[in-house]
């Protein structure tokens, strides 16, 4: 390979076949840097020694596919390339074979600057011919690798389950699939194996898992495709610690072999309500330090004043924001953070009430100053603010919203000012350095129901199969018809669910499972299904579950993210060979297309026109 020869290999003979990544003609010598998977090694062509051999190397472009044949030459001192492992060697060639031509590609895999994204799908073959992306999807292939492995030795079997079937109650749109044999009859595509995995539990596969595609219509985001891929796995009789202990299992396995990382479990454990309090946000990100609320280090009257100075609830937390090491900032910047409209998802009349200026606070407070900051624990170096819950009068309706909300919107702007001052924080430096800090964290006790303020109603948080806490039956309940009604404590009923987090990014999510048909029909019907619906929709199920289902639970972990991470990429489209854009385009094929009139006549189907 293009990649082997070393020092060590002079004098031997060797046979290498790749793509001409660049030619440079010196006249009587002309050098190619030959190039595979493996890596370039600079061939030479020498006129006297081989004109037959000279002759052909004039004619070659860059990314023609050739053959040659030479003896591996240590290169004298002077000229060995230390940025490349074959640096230290040349191949004198003896035969050249031109295997193919290529056109003049819109790009060239060697090049520097990217060409844009739009172009780089369209050409994908061309663009995986780069070496960040071989990386890319020789890291994914490593990540399954070891994670298959690591769940095989854990005593997981790996199960395939169908992708033309029904809708799964994940929540998305369905991609559906019309049949020709019965008119007007779709199957769905699959959003997650999430049914037949717990078929398979009351099947007696004890421990299920499957690296398998998921498919849902929603809207694209950078971590978010069309088609993606879940480490999907099921197992009977688990604490939700037998299946964090399986996936820390698998995940400490795959970091390690795939790139190198040693990760430490079990991972930090944390309740939703928390992670909500301290970090405003379900999904934290553990390199930057939490929230304080630091109405605890005031005497009453010093909080009274500040309430009153700065027009804010005292009621609310009092949140100290807090980016280690972002250093001075100046006045200008002070003022920008002031203005926290400019920050992305802070905009609009917010209720957030900010002291942006440490040193003025200091000045105009100098005790509250000083013991906010104890209590903080703040080191000279860092950027810190408060933001406190805003006492606009006419802003009593949005006062009226829950403390949840603020800390939210408290929490967003930490993540923004994180953003914004990233460069200056070691841990959000974009240097793909390998050495990354890796945070993951389990975040546990989510709301077992979601209020939809758009369809009015209480929806599942994770998914309908998921069990409650034991001591929240009774507040289920006495609930149970209350679906439409968004006060109803349903909202405070906490599910046995759980979501790995790593970095500020959601891994997976997973849950303990209902396994009694009876608190099922509960669950259905807290959530506003009668029973016919629930039979037409999960009748199958529904069934099952009255023959001996053993108690059983589970967790999808998405791969595109962790491999995105790992390879400290921005978007899912690095580390998917093949992906779709954010309109679920593949430029590539150019899908999704028409079809045909004939098509759709077998089908039973007519288009609509937009109009309509
Ligand atoms: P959930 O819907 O939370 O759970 O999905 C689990 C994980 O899959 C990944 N993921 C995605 N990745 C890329 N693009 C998407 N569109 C996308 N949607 C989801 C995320 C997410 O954390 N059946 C349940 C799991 C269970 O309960 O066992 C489920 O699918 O990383």
């Amino acid at each position: 390979m293009c990649g082997a020869l070393r020092a060590s290999d002079a004098g031997k003979k060797a046979v290498l076949m790749g793509w001409v990544n660049r030619r440079r003609d010196l006249g009587s010598i002309i050098f190619i840097d030959l190039r595979d998977r493996t890596g370039v090694t600079q061939v030479v062509v020498n006129r006297e020694l081989n004109p037959s051999a000279h002759d052909k190397a004039e004619q070659l472009r860059n990314e023609y596919v050739i053959a040659v044949i030479g003896t591996v030459k240590q290169r004298d001192r002077d000229t060995v390339n230390k940025n490349i492992p074959t640096g230290e060697v040349e191949l004198i060639i003896e035969e050249l074979r031109l295997l193919n031509e290529s056109k003049s590609p819109p790009f060239l895999p060697g090049e520097a600057i990217l060409p844009n994204e739009e172009m780089r799908l369209k050409y994908r073959y061309i663009d995986l011919r780069r070496d960040a992306m071989q990386f890319n999807i020789e890291l994914r292939h490593k990540v399954s690798k070891a994670i298959r492995d690591d769940l095989s030795a854990q005593g997981f079997f790996e199960i395939e389950t169908p992708f033309m079937t029904r809708s799964t109650p994940e929540g998305a749109r369905d991609y559906l699939v019309p049949s020709r044999v019965q008119p007007g009859s779709f199957y769905a595509l699959p959003q997650s194996p999430q049914m037949f995995k717990q078929i398979l539990m009351i099947s007696g596969f004890d421990r299920y898992f499957q690296i398998v595609r998921c498919f849902r219509d929603e809207d694209f985001r950078a971590d978010r495709q069309a088609e993606f891929t879940q480490i999907d796995l099921e197992m009977t009789y688990p604490q939700t610690d037998t299946v964090w202990g399986v996936v820390e299992g698998f995940l400490t396995a795959a970091f390690k072999a795939a790139a190198g990382q040693e990760i430490k479990a079990p991972f930090p454990r944390m309740s939703y309500d928390e992670a909500i309090k301290r970090y405003g946000n379900d999904k934290p990100d553990m390199r930057l330090p939490a929230m304080v609320d630091v109405r605890a280090a005031l005497m009453p009257e010093e909080l009274d004043e500040l309430a009153g100075k700065f027009r804010m609830r005292k009621e609310f937390p009092l949140q100290l924001i807090r980016i280690p090491k972002a250093g001075e900032i100046s006045g200008t910047e002070r003022r920008t953070i002031g203005t926290y409209g400019a920050f992305q998802h802070v905009q609009g009349p917010s209720f957030v009430q900010l002291m942006t200026d440490p040193k003025r606070f200091a000045k105009d407070y100098p005790a509250p100053s000083e013991k906010v900051q104890a209590f903080a624990k703040i080191e000279p170096d860092d950027l810190w603010l408060l933001a406190g819950a805003a006492n606009h009068p006419e802003k009593a309706a949005v006062m009226d919203q829950r403390v949840q909300h603020f800390c939210e919107k408290c929490g967003f702007l930490r993540l923004d000012l994180a953003q914004k001052y990233a460069s200056r924080h070691k841990a959000f430096e974009k240097t793909g350095d390998p050495a990354k800090d890796f945070r993951f964290l389990w975040v546990s006790d989510f709301p077992m129901f979601e209020w939809d303020n758009a369809e009015k109603r209480w929806n599942p948080a994770h998914h309908p199969f998921t069990t409650l806490h034991e001591e929240d039956m009774a507040k289920l309940e006495a609930n149970i018809d209350s679906v439409h009604d968004p006060k109803s404590p349903l909202g405070e009923i906490r599910a046995l669910a759980y979501d790995v987090v790593l970095n500020g990014t959601e891994l997976g999510s997973g849950s303990i499972r209902i396994h009694r048909q009876d608190i099922q029909k509960k669950i259905f019907q807290a959530l506003g299904m009668s029973d016919d619906e629930a039979r037409a929709r999960f009748g199958f199920f529904l069934e099952a579950l009255e023959y001996g289902t053993p108690p059983h639970g589970g967790i999808a972990l998405g791969l595109d993210r962790i491999v995105m991470i790992l390879a400290g990429a921005e978007s899912l489209r690095e580390v998917i060979p093949f992906p779709k854009t954010a309109r679920a385009v593949d430029l590539m094929v150019d899908a999704p297309t028409p079809v045909s009139e004939a098509q759709l006549k077998e089908l039973g189907i007519a288009i609509r026109k937009a109009q309509e």
